[in-house]
């Protein structure tokens, strides 16, 4: 049996998944700053190559990708959201972008909805990526159901969000951290796919990166999509308050990378990262990749798999000026050109 104070009734999981879909659509939930606008990239008047040779291709996790874009973790366990995993999959494996999938408890605790999170048939080729709460490991979840959540789906890796503000934030949410790295560490020693442990917007501070003995950190960091203020339109009384106070709490992308660069290990940056110049500056700063969910979302809901796609191509075209501009022929030549 599971502890009394984790929630885990999956009717509760599939109506909040329902929930930040609707939200996230609908409302206002951005806060704080990237820090992008701080960042300049190194100008070269001549940069000395064609605009025609610039590569964009890149390897993560030991998979190529075309474009080092990664669909970040949004959605499953719904009809709707069935829709949206199926259209993003095929936007990324014909641009052979990366793809993670929404925390998959729903699915673990009622099986029939693994269904939701299925994409493979869509996108063979991608860097696949499954999805499951850290905090989960404090509440009775443990290897075997990270295993489950690789195999449902055929992920080539597994993210463990760490999410502590939208907890506290959250109705149902659960706030025991406690001994949380050591479990997550032993978990990912024995997994047969890299684990990646993401922030969701607060950014991952150095001190938790350090004892983690995972394949890759995502640094989701302040200035995109608010767990704060998404959770606070789910909740009321004084809790609700308390999510627009915290709505920009934490440490902006741009200089979460900058910190989480010296860890040394493959990095995925995320959290406000909406265009292919943001995307330029995060590598110059020392990304490997970066990852993106409230857009890619909005584009669906604006137009579907046709906006998406738009949406990428716009993305492909400012990254590629900025390489074009910087001088960097290819993605690892971008590396270090921000001040
Ligand atoms: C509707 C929605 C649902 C999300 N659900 C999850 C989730 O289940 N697991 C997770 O790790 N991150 C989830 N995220 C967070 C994103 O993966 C990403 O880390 C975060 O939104 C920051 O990126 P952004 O500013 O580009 O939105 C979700 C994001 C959105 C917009």
């Amino acid at each position: 049996m599971f502890i009394s104070y984790c929630v885990l009734i999956s009717v509760t999981v599939k109506g909040r998944k329902k929930d930040h879909l609707r939200i996230c659509m609908e409302e206002d939930v951005e806060a704080g700053y990237a820090g992008f606008d701080l960042v300049r990239l190194d100008h070269r008047a001549s940069p000395e190559i064609s605009l025609s040779e610039v590569k964009t291709s890149t390897r993560f996790l030991g998979k190529r990708l075309d474009f080092p874009l990664i669909f970040e973790a949004i959605t499953g366990g719904t009809g709707e959201a069935r829709k949206v995993n199926k259209a993003l999959a095929r936007v990324a494996q014909e641009y052979g972008l990366g793809m993670g999938v929404g925390s998959q408890r729903a699915a673990l605790e009622n099986p029939r909805l693994a269904t939701t999170y299925k994409v493979r048939d869509a996108a063979p080729d991608i860097l696949l990526i499954g999805n499951l709460g850290a905090v989960q490991l404090n509440c009775g979840y443990g290897l075997e159901d990270c295993r489950k959540a690789v195999e449902m789906i055929d992920a080539d890796a597994l993210a463990l969000h760490l999410n502590p503000l939208q907890e506290v934030i959250q109705p149902e949410g659960d706030t025991d951290f406690r001994g949380l790295t050591g479990k997550i560490n032993a978990v990912a020693s024995k997994m047969d796919v890299p684990v990646i442990v993401k922030e969701v917007g607060s950014g991952l501070d150095l001190k938790t990166a350090r004892k983690l003995k995972v394949a890759a950190l995502d640094c989701g960091g302040l200035g995109g999509t608010s767990w704060s203020l998404v959770e606070s339109h789910r909740t009321n009384g004084k809790m609700k308050s308390v999510g627009v106070t915290y709505a920009d709490w934490g440490t902006p992308t741009a200089e979460s990378i900058a910190e989480l660069s010296r860890v040394k290990k493959p990095l995925i940056a995320s959290g406000g990262v909406r265009n292919g110049l943001d995307a330029a500056k995060c590598i110059a700063l020392g990304a490997d990749v970066v990852g993106a969910a409230l857009p890619v979302l909005r584009a669906y809901g604006s137009g579907g798999e046709k906006a998406v796609r738009e949406y990428v191509e716009l993305f492909i075209a400012e990254f590629r000026t900025a390489m074009f501009l910087t001088g960097s022929k290819n993605v690892k030549k971008l590396k270090g050109k921000a001040r």
